[in-house]
């Protein structure tokens, strides 16, 4: 699962589209967590497709991630402002690679 305490541990390495990445980042194959509140560790994510189907306010779409070992698309939280913090996708990820901060 995704390390909750990620952020005390982790360096944000840049940005995508306004969201944060943190390192290490050595794209293709490893690509780190991404986002701030609503947060999606890409190196475990398998591209399962459950919490795009559970979120009520499509905070997620697929980023293309070629050559990824764990899955060749993530789940990329691109409205993550609109998240409402009801914490159905967190729920629903098979490897628990989603975690939610609502601060
Ligand atoms: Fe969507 Fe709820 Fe997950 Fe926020 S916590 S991204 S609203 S499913
Ligand atoms: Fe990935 Fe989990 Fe969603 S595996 S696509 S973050 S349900």
């Amino acid at each position: 699962p995704i390390d909750v305490k990620f952020k005390e541990k982790r360096q944000q390495v840049g940005k995508y589209q306004g969201i944060a990445v943190w390192g290490p980042l050595d794209a293709p194959g490893q690509l780190g967590i991404w986002g701030t509140n609503v947060c999606v560790d890409f190196d475990i994510c398998v591209a399962d497709g459950a919490c795009i189907e559970a979120c009520p306010v499509n905070v997620y779409e697929w980023l293309e991630t070629p050559g990824h070992p764990a899955s060749e698309k993530k789940a990329f939280m691109a409205r993550e402002k609109d998240c409402i913090f009801c914490l159905a996708c967190e729920n629903v990820c098979p490897p628990q690679a989603i975690k939610i901060f609502q601060k």
